[in-house]
């Protein structure tokens, strides 16, 4: 009986579960339903909003590398900000473009409790008080005459002399009133300092997002010259970020700044890694961000531009973050996507 019985299941399963009784396009005919049975979401909450910094008075500076993203001065950040919030972004990201005259080769321009990050972070804190997030990267090379994210000596990217510098940083940008503090460095062991000198001084609500898995890329041109770090940089940054030939390493990465203290990682680049993100977040339950950097967005904007592909592509790249299991997605098109593009 039970034979019978099972074989009947199995007939049952073979001629249920394939054409002609089973056409997976019934659910695709109607809109209503496509939404019914759709599994991901994105909305502006998932969006991360990256600003560039410029010194002087009323500036909006085109960037040239980055079609549709400018550098503002800080008593322009109103133009952007104000954008932001309206849109409910819960984050922006800043980066300063700093003069040539103020660089060296230990970056101290970063130490300066004067420098563009830290008036752009004091402007929106007293403007826009908690209603927006703010997020600083952690690094030498917008302040290095070399363009690196470290100290340079010998040819060499000098780890520990480096993480006492980003300590300082760390402590400098969180005393301002920075939310969130995102070492972009891949020096090793610098999640754990930086933690702790952040407790010591009281600032134990300041959250870290650690760049935790940051490839050595060719998708970071455009960024390097929208802060003008391009012409600097001298080699390549191979000896400390990583390998895009690896997967393992990351979750390696992963783990080590999850035990060191981080709140959040992040995953960049962006669409050339789903892979590492959908495994980070399959090993790791913490958030994930993914970066979808300077060279995804040029490469996108400039297809729009030239009508060779629709600006939905814009939503379709970042939906596929989301599929891969990001909880959200920093992109120079936060601020640039119309309300109904996201349906
Ligand atoms: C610097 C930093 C980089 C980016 C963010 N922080 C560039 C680099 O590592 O050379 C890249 C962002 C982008 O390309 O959009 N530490």
């Amino acid at each position: 009986n039970t034979i019978v019985a099972s074989i009947i299941n199995l007939l049952r399963m073979i001629i249920t579960g394939n054409y002609p009784n089973l056409r997976l396009r019934r659910s695709r005919k109607h809109e209503w339903s496509r939404r019914l049975v759709q599994e991901n979401n994105l909305s502006s909450n998932d969006l991360v909003l990256p600003i560039f910094l410029t010194d002087g008075k009323n500036k909006k500076i085109p960037i040239k590398a980055m079609p549709g993203v400018y550098r503002y001065s800080i008593n322009s950040l109103g133009l952007i900000l104000d954008k932001a919030i309206e849109r409910k972004i819960p984050m922006v990201a800043l980066f300063p473009y700093t003069k040539i005259s103020l660089k060296n080769n230990f970056g101290t321009e970063a130490l300066n409790e004067n420098n563009l990050v830290c008036q752009a972070i004091k402007y929106i804190k007293k403007k826009y008080k908690n209603i927006i997030g703010i997020m600083c990267d952690v690094a030498l090379d917008p302040y290095t005459i070399h363009g690196h994210d470290g100290i340079l000596k010998k040819n060499k990217i000098l780890n520990d002399e480096t993480i006492k510098i980003l300590t300082e940083q760390s402590l400098l940008q969180a005393r301002m009133g920075c939310d969130v503090i995102a070492p972009s460095d891949m020096m090793d062991g610098r999640i754990k300092i930086i933690r702790k000198k952040l407790d010591e001084e009281n600032l134990e609500e300041v959250q870290i997002l650690s760049y935790a898995v940051k490839f050595a890329s060719s998708f970071y041109g455009p960024f390097r010259n929208a802060i003008g770090s391009k012409s600097a940089l001298k080699g390549n940054k191979k000896t400390y970020q990583m390998d895009f030939k690896n997967h393992n390493e990351a979750l390696r990465e992963v783990a080590l700044d999850i035990k060191e203290g981080a709140d959040m990682v992040m995953v960049k680049p962006g669409m050339p890694y789903l892979d590492i993100i959908r495994s980070v977040k399959d090993n790791f339950k913490i958030p994930v961000l993914a970066y979808q950097v300077s060279g995804e967005y040029s490469l996108i904007r400039n297809g729009i531009n030239k009508k060779i592909i629709d600006k939905k592509a814009i939503i379709e790249s970042l939906m596929a973050f989301k599929r891969a299991g990001a909880n959200a997605i920093i992109t120079y098109f936060a601020d640039s996507i119309d309300k109904n593009l996201f349906d």
